[in-house]
C-alpha cells in the first residue's frame, strides 16, 4: 500500500538507522479517526519509531491492537479518553489529528468553533506532561491550530519555536501528483514547494522553481494552481458528507514525521515545507509561515526564504497575506 517514494525513503533510514540507531516514542492524538488509524499503520512501519502511542476519545485501543499484529519491532499501546497524560509519557513526537472534518460547503475555518478547544486542550497535556516534545499538528484550520498551540504552550512556560509544526505535506503531495499528471513527469522527479498556509488561497505552490512546473503557462496554469489550492475541496465532495481526505492525509502525515525523525536524529539537509513561527513576513504582522524548512536535531535548523518568484507568484502571495493573518489572529485570539 505504500507509495514508491515512501518505500524508498524507508528504505533509505533502514540503512541509516543502522548505523544512527536513535528511535523515538511517537503519539498519535486522535489514532481512531479517518486519518489517524491508516497514519498510525504507516507510523508502525517507519522503522525511526520505537513505539507507538496510539490515543483518542473513542477506539485507541482497538486500533493499537490491531496495529500492533504489524511485524516491525515498534511498541504499540492503546490509551482511552481518560488516560491522555499517560499517553504522553516519555513522548518525543506528538501528531495531532484529533478532530471534525469539513463537510461539501464548508470551509477549514468553519471547523474552528470545534476544533479551536480540541486542539487547545490536547496542547495543554502536552505542556503538562512531554513539554519537550516536538507537536505536528493536522487538525484544521492549520493556519489557526498552530497559532493555538503554540499561545498554549506559551501560557504555560514551554513554548520552543522549533517544536511547532503544521502539516502542510499533503499541498505538497497534490502540486507533485497534478503536476507530474500534466506532464507525464514520475511524481518523484516534480517536487514542488509550497508556501504560505493551508487552506485556499493561502495554499501558494511555487511552480517558477520547478523544470516541469516552468512549462505550464496560460489557463493551464490557472487550472492547476486552483486545483492544488482546492485539492481538499475535491476529496469532500467525492466522500459527499462522509469527511475529507484521510488516506492521502495519513500518507502525507507520516512522510513528514519520518522527515522530522530523520532531522532529531541528525542527518543533514533535510528540507520540506511546513507551517511554523517564521520571520519571513512577521514585519507584516504574520508570525506562521510555511516556507522550506531544514529540520535538525533540535526541530526547526533553518527557515529558507522563498527564493525568486514569478509575477504570478508574486500576486498569489499577495492573495494569500491578508486571509493568513486573519487566520492566524483568531487563533492567537482564542488563547488571548
Ligand atoms: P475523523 O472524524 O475521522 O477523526 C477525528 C478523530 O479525532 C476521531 O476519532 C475523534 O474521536 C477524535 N477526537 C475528537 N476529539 C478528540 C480529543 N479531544 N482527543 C482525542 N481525539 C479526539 O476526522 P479525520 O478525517 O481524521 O480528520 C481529522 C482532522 O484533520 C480534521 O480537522 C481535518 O480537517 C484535518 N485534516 C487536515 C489535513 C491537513 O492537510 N492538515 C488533511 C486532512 C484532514
Ligand atoms: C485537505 O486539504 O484535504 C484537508 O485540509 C481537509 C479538507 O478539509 O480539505
Amino acid at each position: 500500500m505504500f507509495a514508491r517514494s515512501a518505500l524508498r525513503s524507508l528504505n533509505q533510514s533502514r540503512q541509516f538507522s543502522s548505523s544512527a540507531a536513535r528511535q523515538t516514542k511517537v503519539a498519535v492524538l486522535g489514532a481512531g479517526g479517518g486519518i489517524g488509524q491508516p497514519l498510525s499503520l504507516l507510523l508502525k512501519i517507519d522503522p525511526l519509531v520505537s513505539s507507538l502511542s496510539l490515543y483518542d476519545i473513542r477506539g485507541a485501543p482497538g486500533v493499537a491492537a490491531d496495529v500492533s499484529h504489524v511485524d516491525t519491532n515498534s511498541e504499540v499501546r492503546g490509551y482511552p479518553a481518560d488516560k491522555l497524560d499517560e499517553a504522553l509519557e516519555g513522548v518525543k513526537v506528538v501528531v495531532i489529528p484529533a478532530g471534525v472534518p469539513r463537510k461539501p460547503g464548508m470551509t477549514r475555518d468553519d471547523l474552528f468553533n470545534t476544533n479551536a478547544s480540541i486542539v487547545r486542550d490536547l496542547a495543554a497535556a502536552v505542556a503538562r506532561v512531554s513539554p519537550e516534545a516536538h507537536v505536528l499538528v493536522i487538525s484544521n484550520p492549520v493556519n489557526s491550530t498552530v497559532p493555538i498551540v503554540s499561545a498554549v504552550l506559551e501560557k504555560a512556560g514551554v513554548y520552543d519555536p522549533r517544536r511547532v509544526f503544521g502539516i502542510t505535506t499533503l499541498d505538497v503531495v497534490r502540486a507533485a501528483r497534478f503536476l507530474g499528471g500534466l506532464t507525464g513527469s514520475d511524481p518523484k522527479d516534480t517536487r514542488v514547494t509550497v508556501v504560505g498556509g493551508h487552506s485556499g488561497a493561502t495554499i501558494v505552490p511555487l511552480l517558477s522553481q520547478t523544470e516541469n512546473g516552468k512549462s505550464i503557462t496560460g489557463e493551464a496554469y490557472e487550472k492547476l494552481v486552483h486545483r492544488i489550492q482546492f485539492g481538499g475541496d475535491e476529496v469532500v465532495k467525492a466522500k459527499d458528507g462522509a469527511g475529507s481526505a484521510t488516506l492521502s492525509m495519513a500518507y502525507a502525515g507520516a512522510t513528514f514525521t519520518h522527515k522530522l525523525l530523520r532531522g532529531l536524529n541528525g542527518e543533514k539537509g533535510v528540507i520540506t515545507p511546513t507551517f511554523v513561527k517564521s520571520p519571513l513576513f512577521a514585519d507584516q504582522g504574520i508570525d506562521f509561515f510555511s516556507s522550506n524548512v531544514e529540520l535538525g536535531p533540535n526541530g526547526v535548523e533553518k527557515i529558507h526564504p522563498l527564493g525568486q518568484l514569478s509575477a504570478s507568484e508574486e500576486k498569489l502571495l499577495a492573495a494569500c497575506l491578508p486571509d493568513l493573518k486573519k487566520n492566524i489572529e483568531k487563533g492567537k485570539a482564542f488563547v488571548a
